[in-house]
């Protein structure tokens, strides 16, 4: 960590994910945490600024906060768009004795006012960017921002609402395959909030309004799996048994499986979860546009933690393999996990998945007897039974 005026506040290595997916390859902070961490704490410093005044957008597992903490500053807002990433910064900070060092932001806005120093983990969407730019429009001149991301997934684009929103871009070198952006707050520049996208789709029989957020999965857009689970799902019925008490769409994104869900078992109760704020509001816009709202209920949750073991007659689920910007199995397996903790003996799970993953042998270990429904090109479809 060559250059830095003083020591690093805190050894990384102490982090742990979890509740986010823990495995060797993994880790719980990367080189832009330190790269904003160092800055950060520079310029703080130089200023003599006090937590309360420091911005913290796009955090994961606590790296960057809990630095600052370790460096005797109190009072940072955060804010996260996961509960798993909630969750994860504050069991480390119970664990480092850093609890009640950091308060918690709803939306990024309401920090925005008194906010000296931003230091911002980018998100791979330049749709995401420009709406956090725009949401932070009562920021003061004299500000700084410091934005950072792995090269490979910062473009260029993300300039151009930096630089229309906020302030003037000055890109730094990257270091260890990281970039920071340091972006001057200089005068009162403001963006648009840019509206959430939409579309209108017909997938398994049902016409369907979505709706999107800039983080939510695929934005309004219905994914290709979700087509082929719905499609095949139509094609045979139903074949998950007739009309259903309780439905579970389980990592929900924009809401397409529920909206398709409640339009399909009038008699159910729906459940979306996911554990993004972006996908919860996504999902929440679509089946109010799909005109079910009151037919379903979407909550923030990791996995479905907040519904009982057993209480779901079926499960859909289209698990993402991605963890940050690494392709890795573990979040499916942890949802699946979750689909056999949540159904009753001998309800069923509906799952599509792209097909060179090979998940049948996890299906049928953690949930049960699985059958193949359908398989393109790209992905294949299941329906397993919870064993008793
Ligand atoms: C491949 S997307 C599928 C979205 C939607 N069901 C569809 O079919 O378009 C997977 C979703 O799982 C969500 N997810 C990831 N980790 C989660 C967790 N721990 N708990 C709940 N949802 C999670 C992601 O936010 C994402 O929206």
């Amino acid at each position: 960590m060559g250059g830095m005026s003083e020591p690093f506040p805190l050894d990384l290595e102490r982090l742990r994910r979890r509740p986010d997916v823990e495995d060797p390859t993994l880790q719980a902070h990367d080189a832009t945490d330190v790269l904003l961490v160092q800055r950060g704490l520079e310029h703080a410093r130089a200023h003599g600024l006090r937590g309360e005044q420091i911005l913290i957008v796009g955090e994961r597992h606590g790296a960057i906060t809990l630095a600052l903490a370790a460096a005797g500053l109190r009072g940072m807002l955060v804010h996260q768009d996961r509960l798993a990433h909630e969750r994860a910064l504050d069991r480390n900070a119970d664990e480092l004795g850093l609890a009640g060092s950091y308060g918690r932001l709803e939306r990024v806005g309401d920090g925005a006012a008194g906010a000296r120093l931003l230091l911002w983990q980018l998100p791979r969407q330049v749709g995401a960017v420009r709406r956090t730019v725009a949401e932070l429009a009562a920021v003061p001149s004299g500000a700084l921002l410091l934005a950072g991301g792995r090269v490979k997934h910062l473009s260029v684009g993300m300039n151009a609402p930096l630089a229309e929103g906020f302030g003037d871009v000055e890109p730094q070198l990257a270091e260890r395959k990281s970039r920071l952006l340091l972006v001057h707050r200089d005068a009162e520049r403001s963006l648009a909030v840019p509206p959430g996208g939409s579309a209108s789709v017909t997938v398994g029989g049902q016409r369907l309004e979505l709706r999107g957020e800039a983080e939510s999965f695929g934005g309004a857009a219905l994914d290709p799996g979700t087509r082929l689970l719905l499609d095949t799902l139509a094609a045979r019925g139903t074949a998950a048994g007739n009309d259903p008490a309780t439905v579970v769409d389980l990592g929900c994104g924009n809401g397409t499986i529920a909206a398709w869900a409640a339009l399909t078992w009038p008699g159910a109760r729906i459940e979306a979860t996911d554990d993004s704020r972006d996908a919860v509001a996504a999902a929440a816009a679509s089946l109010e546009a799909s005109g079910v709202a009151r037919r379903a209920r979407v909550v923030r949750a990791d996995g479905g933690d907040h519904l009982a073991e057993g209480a779901a007659d079926v499960v859909l689920l289209n698990p993402p393999f991605h963890q940050g910007g690494t392709v890795h199995t573990g979040i499916a397996t942890k949802l699946m996990r979750e689909a056999a903790r949540m159904l009753r003996p001998g309800g069923t799970l509906l799952c599509v998945w792209n097909s060179h993953l090979r998940y049948r042998p996890r299906l049928e270990r953690l949930v049960g007897p699985t059958e193949q429904l359908a398989r393109d090109r790209t992905f294949t479809v299941t329906a397993s039974t919870r064993r008793g």
